[in-house]
């Protein structure tokens, strides 16, 4: 109370209510459930340092107000409520939450740490590690899938193993461990006769180790053998077995990665990971597979103990070209989402020869979108500006890919029926590639090829053409080489056309330059675009959120939330229900950011008319309207920064100068590689990569490596 009275009351007492809210007569007595929700939002406000205001001249003590933050936590809790707030703070959607001009303040001296915690195995290394099963792996299934919502997903808070996770783990470990007593003739052997306790430990420990990669403590044999004897008598030695190594494949270590700070303790109560803890961040946040051996060694020898031997390996890991890091450019495909483009059904009609093959073309945008991003973090210089500005558009060769692969491949021909390889050298070429079939050639390199990461999928294509090279005519392997290896071609951002009746597919000779970076790139617009028109308010609200570190309400469910129809208006003439004053104060925050790309239609063409295409033809043509894409930043709260723009790439152009923009970006890398959103104590850790980035001339890499040496990296502590 007397810290209310002396900060607080003159804006909420009984003469001022700022805010409709009055903090002199609340309810000291949470027990009685009186005030919790009022209480709630002052925990809020605390925590994120939102109140008093800034600009207030009486501030309290830091050490003040974590007092009060600790007796209103422990007042809920004893109320039978936890706070609503750190859920929230925890969710992938509520990072903006905490304060950004507080992060970047420099004011926050709080040692930067993370929560101890367990992080689920994430599904990309969860398929990696199953090979070393030791068995056919078509009956295991993946149990760690993610929502497939936008943005960035893999969060240790998500996704716990809850009982469905669990199900489908058991039922892995009983397909696993049953293929193993049939196929396995060791186990078998175990399986058929009467095992001794040795022999039985023999065989946890092998298993042990292709599960959970390490051997097992003479504790931990023993634990499984109590099992075994417990079940012994009553289902027979088969049976016990069988139990005893599919408890072994449920072991924690083979579904958790353990962060929990297993090293020393400093003297503000955190702990360091551990050598071992830290070879498995250090794989998991660069890479999908287990820690490579120079990681374990150097964990196993003392090597990996300070944040100069993590420096040392994540630098090493990092200019290494044979390590397949495919997180790197997986961040961006979640940051920028343009990967969700192919989600979004467009009508091949309305398109004018938009579709490609037989294949779902939005998927070819994204793989040049991820050509563009490889592109710019391979020079890694001034990586974020170059992602919103640059000009330089990279298309698949589809010419090339079409004489070639298309016609080899696509249709499942093989080339037998070309004429030009023998039946025994198709199937030869298919062992070596480890296919089953052409049509399987196509849906592994050429729809997920790119999937694979930062060197794409050069690694096969370079087999591939070995295999071809060794038997066959140059002329062969060479065309083949050839439409294989330079698959893309740079261009300028140009095959706009301004009529919707042309294949725009085909490059034009370059006319202008209206395309600046990925917001104007088509698997980005395509992305943020509904099926049949463009969606201002989902680009404007990713802008928002993503590069200005603001936070947009959801939509309230009493809100009738359809844009009307009316096929005489433009789509931004239909979306004017938003201006009225109960919807503006969300909308403000998202239409006029999102207005000005009203310079692309919905498949990501250049327009200056919008055309009415749900009515009749005059002449051979819609009628049209021309594109209004004035826009506006506003409420950035950087100075400068406010204005009108007149189109995208206005807008796109200020926003990249920004720095409140790389800020933003440079929290979303932080939540990518922590798995969890920043708090307040990560204010040093964020302005150290702010730094880093800005002092390498924005490089990505230099970026990461200052994320992964961070406090926030290294320690733990638990809340
Ligand atoms: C200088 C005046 C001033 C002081 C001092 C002040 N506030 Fe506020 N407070 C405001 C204003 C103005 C608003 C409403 C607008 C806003 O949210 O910024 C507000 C809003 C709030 C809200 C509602 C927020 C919401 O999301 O609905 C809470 C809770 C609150 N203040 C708590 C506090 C607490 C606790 C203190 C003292 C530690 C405090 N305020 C001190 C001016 C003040
Ligand atoms: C509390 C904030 C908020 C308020 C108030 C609000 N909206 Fe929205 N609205 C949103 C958000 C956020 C979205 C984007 C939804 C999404 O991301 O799926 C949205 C989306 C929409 C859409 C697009 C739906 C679509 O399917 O494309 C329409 C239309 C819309 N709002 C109309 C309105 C109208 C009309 C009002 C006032 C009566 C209103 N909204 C009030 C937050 C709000």
């Amino acid at each position: 109370m007397p810290f209310l009275s002396t900060y607080c009351t003159s804006c909420h007492g009984e003469t001022k209510s700022k805010g409709d809210v009055t903090l002199n007569d609340i309810s000291a007595d949470l027990a009685a459930g009186k005030d919790i929700d009022l209480w709630n939002v002052v925990l809020k406000q605390l925590v994120l340092s939102e109140m008093p205001p800034a600009k207030e001249k009486k501030q309290p003590k830091e050490s003040e107000i974590n007092k009060v933050i600790d007796w209103i936590n422990a007042e809920l809790k004893k109320s039978g409520n936890v706070a609503s707030l750190y859920h929230q703070l925890e969710s992938p959607n509520y990072g903006n939450l905490v304060n950004h001009k507080k992060l970047f303040s420099g004011e926050i001296k709080t040692k930067p740490f993370s929560p101890a915690r367990l992080w689920r195995m994430s599904e990309k290394v969860f398929d990696n590690v199953k090979s070393n099963y030791g068995v056919d792996v078509t009956n295991i299934r993946q149990p760690f899938l993610l929502d497939d919502k936008k943005g960035i997903r893999d969060y240790a808070n998500l996704l716990f193993a809850d009982s469905a996770v669990v199900n489908v783990l058991m039922a892995n470990a009983g397909h696993c461990v049953d293929q193993l007593m049939e196929k396995n003739q060791a186990i078998r052997d175990l399986a058929t006769g009467s095992p001794t306790p040795d022999q039985l430990g023999a065989a946890v420990s092998q298993h042990f180790k292709r599960v959970v990669f390490r051997d097992p403590s003479q504790d931990e044999i023993n634990k499984y053998l109590g099992l075994y004897q417990g079940s012994v008598q009553e289902g027979g030695n088969r049976e016990a077995l069988r139990l005893m190594l599919m408890a072994v494949m449920l072991h924690p270590e083979s579904v958790y990665r353990l962060e929990i700070g297993l090293g020393s303790e400093d003297s503000y109560g955190r702990r360091l990971l551990s050598p071992t803890e830290l070879a498995y961040s250090i794989a998991y946040a660069l890479t999908d597979s287990r820690p490579d051996r120079s990681l374990l060694q150097a964990a196993e020898s003392g090597k990996l103990k300070t944040k100069d031997d993590v420096h040392e390996q994540v630098s090493r890991m990092l200019a290494d070209e044979s390590i397949d890091k495919p997180r790197i450019l997986r961040f961006f495909q979640e940051f920028f989402n343009y990967n969700q483009a192919h989600k979004i059904f467009k009508d091949e009609g309305r398109s004018g020869g938009f579709r490609y093959y037989s294949e779902n073309y939005p998927r070819m945008y994204e793989r040049d979108a991820d050509f563009f991003v490889m592109n710019i973090l391979d020079k890694d210089k001034d990586v974020f500006r170059q992602l919103l500005l640059s000009d330089e558009y990279f298309i698949l060769n589809r010419q090339t890919f079409r004489n070639t692969v298309f016609d080899f491949y696509e249709r499942n021909k093989p080339l037998i029926d070309s004429g030009i390889i023998s039946e025994d050298k198709t199937k030869e070429l298919l062992k070596a590639l480890g296919l089953k079939s052409w049509g399987e050639l196509n849906v592994k390199y050429y729809l997920h090829g790119f999937d694979r990461g930062f060197r794409g999928s050069a690694g096969e294509i370079k087999k591939m053409a070995n295999a071809v090279r060794t038997d066959q005519p140059k002329s062969t392997s060479k065309e083949i080489s050839e439409a294989m290896h330079p698959l893309y071609t740079k261009m300028p951002m140009v095959y706009d056309l301004g009529d919707n009746e042309q294949n725009f597919l085909l490059p034009q000779p370059y006319k202008r330059p209206n395309r600046a970076g990925m917001l104007t790139h088509p698997a980005w617009l395509i992305a943020f675009s509904l099926n049949d028109h463009t969606d201002p308010i989902r680009r404007g609200k990713w802008i928002r959120e993503r590069l200005l570190a603001g936070l947009v309400p959801n939509v309230p469910i009493t809100v009738d939330a359809t844009i009307p129809v009316d096929h005489h208006k433009t789509l931004r003439e239909r979306l004017t229900v938003t201006e009225k004053q109960e919807c503006w104060r969300c909308h403000e925050q998202m239409n006029p950011l999102g207005h000005p790309f009203e310079i692309y239609d919905d498949f990501g063409r250049y327009r200056t008319e919008e055309f009415l295409d749900k009515l009749p033809k005059v002449n051979g043509r819609y009628p049209s309207k021309p594109v209004n894409a004035a826009g506006a930043l506003t409420g950035t709260g950087e100075i400068g920064l406010d204005g009108e723009v007149k189109d995208a790439l206005e807008l796109i152009k200020k926003l990249a100068d920004s720095d409140k923009v790389r800020q933003s970006m440079i929290r979303h890398v932080f939540r990518y590689y922590m798995g969890r959103n920043e708090m307040l104590s990560d204010s040093v850790t964020l302005m150290e990569a702010d730094r880093a980035y800005l002092e390498s001339g924005g490089s990505f890499k230099a970026l990461v490596v200052s994320l992964l040496t961070s406090d926030s990296f290294l320690y733990r502590k638990t809340l």
